[in-house]
Formats: C-alpha cells, sequence, structure tokens
C-alpha cells in the first residue's frame, strides 16, 4: 500500500470510532435535530425526488427527516447494491417504513423491484452517508468508492445535487483527496449547513 493509501486507511479507521462512540442519545438528539432544520434549507425545498439511506455503523440518522421530506410530498429513494454493474449503486423508490431486506453488508435495503427504480436523472438531491469531510466538501466513504463511482459517470452539470450528512466529530481539516472523489455541494450536521470554503 502507498503511504497515502495507508493514511486514507488510518483517516478512515479512526473516524469510524469517533462515530460509533457516539451515544444513543447522542444519536436520537442529532437525528431530530438534522429533521428539524434541513427540511427548510432552499436546496431541500427545492428538490422534488430526493436520496438518503438507512444508516449504519454510527452515521448520523435521517429517519425523522425522512419523515419529514415524506409528509411534505418529497419522493424519496434509497440506495441498493446495483445487480449488474459491480460497485455501483441504483436508487430505488421509499416509503418510510416499508419493509427491507439485508444486503450483504448487513444494512437493510428495499426489495429490488425494477418497477420503482428511480433513474439518477430523475434525483434532484442525493443525501449521502460519510466517514469524514473537510471544509472543501470533500467526502471519505466506507472504502467500497460506490458513490464516487456511480455519481463519477454523471455529467456535471446533469447530476444531482449533493449533501453529506455527518456528525461534527467527522470533520477534519484536510482530508486526503484521490482524484476520483466526488465532492459534497453542502455537508450538513445536526446544527445546520457548513459553509464550505472556495
Ligand atoms: N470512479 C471510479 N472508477 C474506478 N474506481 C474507483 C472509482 N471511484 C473509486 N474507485 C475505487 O474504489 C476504491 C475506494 O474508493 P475510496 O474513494 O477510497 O472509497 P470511499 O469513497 O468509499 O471512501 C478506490 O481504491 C478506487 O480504486
Ligand atoms: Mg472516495
Amino acid at each position: 500500500m502507498s503511504v497515502d493509501t495507508l493514511s486514507r486507511a488510518a483517516c478512515r479507521h479512526q473516524l469510524r470510532q469517533a462515530r460509533r462512540a457516539l451515544s444513543p442519545e447522542q444519536q436520537k438528539q442529532a437525528a431530530i435535530g438534522l429533521a428539524r432544520h434541513l427540511p427548510d434549507h432552499t436546496l431541500v425545498q427545492h428538490a422534488q425526488s430526493v436520496a438518503l439511506y438507512i444508516a449504519n455503523d454510527g452515521e448520523l440518522d435521517p429517519h425523522l427527516l425522512a419523515e419529514v421530506l415524506h409528509t411534505r410530498g418529497k419522493r424519496l429513494a434509497l440506495p441498493v447494491l446495483h445487480p449488474f454493474h459491480s460497485q455501483h449503486l441504483l436508487f430505488l423508490e421509499y416509503l418510510p417504513g416499508q419493509p427491507m431486506r439485508t444486503n450483504r453488508y448487513g444494512i437493510p435495503e428495499p426489495d429490488l423491484d425494477k418497477t420503482r427504480v428511480v433513474p439518477m436523472a430523475e434525483l434532484d438531491l442525493i443525501l449521502l452517508p460519510l466517514v469524514g469531510f473537510d471544509n472543501a466538501g470533500n467526502r471519505m466513504g466506507m472504502g467500497g468508492g460506490f458513490y464516487d463511482r456511480t455519481l463519477g459517470c454523471l455529467d456535471m452539470g446533469a447530476r444531482p445535487q449533493l449533501i453529506g450528512l455527518a456528525h461534527e466529530c467527522q470533520r477534519v481539516d484536510q482530508l486526503p483527496v484521490a482524484p476520483w472523489d466526488v465532492p459534497m455541494d453542502a455537508i450538513a450536521t445536526a446544527e445546520g449547513l457548513i459553509d464550505l470554503a472556495g
């Protein structure tokens, strides 16, 4: 492994430990805070179709946010492991509370029903989980590169807005960035949206 690969792995390990160390009460308060402020943000108000995720491994939990957005008439989607395109994601329409199955990473996902596929071109906004972020909007994921691959195929002008959801403990001064990493347009925490440099 190169020094950079090692430093990315060490950084990822440390940040995953920090978010897993948050208590259930801290997680609950963070989920409430996010659901309170994010629906009123312009980027979210302007979006009709919004992808989010089922929280795992200490990630900031968007399930309360999903309920608010559903009540406000947004069309919601969740990522599933792409059945044909290795290490890519596919988005499926989601109704909060619908039955789910567990994928090979132990993460709940909707049943693969092709009538519920939401093409990327119809997504206005994607709320992404992350392991770490910096003030330039760089994102570190779990190390699979799934979002990078899925979003990297898109033409920049046509791609949905990207907001990374994070706990404050996931912020670092400067992340080691690779050429394939897709940066976020904004980062949202329980307290609000972070002003990105540049
Ligand atoms: N657009 C892409 N095309 C090809 N390989 C990619 C792409 N994006 C990521 N990868 C591969 O996926 C691996 C994990 O990416 P990385 O950015 O480290 O993970 P994550 O974004 O989950 O933190 C990398 O080693 C890289 O080889
Ligand atoms: Mg990446």
